[in-house]
């Protein structure tokens, strides 16, 4: 795999990313997918939400959490009390990666592997300097091992803080705080009573991450 990297403008510009990223045949995953879904939101945002990759509805879309996991997302952010409009919402991977069942036009979501990750990666840090936020939430494990290491455990450190700038090899050189809750598709599986306590769980990290910001 090339990765990323040698698809990247020389500008960090929000809107030379998008148009760049258009392109990227850093891994193979851009074969399969209709389309590249670069982040979207304004930099500047002070949030940055950093999800897995693209599912079925955002290839089609373009645009990143707009199918089931989105909406459950724009949910817990009302009642989290923040403004979608004013954070930027991106995907460790750009790509939808999926199977096809024999015979079936289904697209069934497939993880990205690691060497992916790692291939996608510069987009992300180059969405990182583009928007500079003050916080960066990691939803799901694949965004936080992206970001903070592969033998990041998600079990173990949810919500806690880390400072990306002290680690040295990757991101950006100024301090940013990261933190890692759960990935809003995990609030859709399970019985009902289970999805509705971990909406909740969901909605208290969200509003920790406000509270950080005041
Ligand atoms: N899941 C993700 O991780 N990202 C999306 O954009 C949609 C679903
Ligand atoms: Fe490029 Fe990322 Fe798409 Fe791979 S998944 S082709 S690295 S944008």
């Amino acid at each position: 795999f090339p990765g990323a990297e040698r698809f990247l403008p020389d500008s960090h510009d929000l809107g030379d990313l998008v148009e760049a990223a258009r392109t990227c045949r850093g891994c193979d995953l851009y074969k399969a997918a209709d389309q590249t879904v670069f982040g979207a939101g304004s930099p500047g945002s002070t949030i940055m939400f950093v999800g897995e990759q693209p599912g079925d509805q955002e290839d089609r879309a373009g645009k990143p959490f707009v199918g089931p996991a989105g909406r459950v997302f724009d949910r817990a952010l009302d009642a989290a009390e923040i403004d979608r409009e004013l954070t930027y919402v991106t995907n460790a991977v750009k790509h939808f990666k999926f199977t096809r069942a024999a015979g079936q036009k289904r697209r069934i979501h497939d993880k990205p592997s690691r060497t992916e990750v790692v291939a996608c990666r510069p987009w992300l840090l180059a969405e990182l300097d583009a928007v500079a936020p003050r916080i960066v939430v990691c939803l799901g494990a694949t965004a936080a091992q992206a970001l903070l290491g592969s033998t990041f455990r998600l079990t173990r450190h949810r919500g806690e803080r880390f400072d990306l700038a002290a680690d040295g090899d990757v991101g950006p050189d100024y301090a940013v705080d990261v933190l890692a809750t759960v990935h809003p598709s995990s609030l859709l599986r399970g019985p009902s009573d289970k999805r509705d306590r971990a909406f909740d769980e969901f909605v208290a990290d969200l509003r920790m991450v406000r509270e950080l910001l005041q």
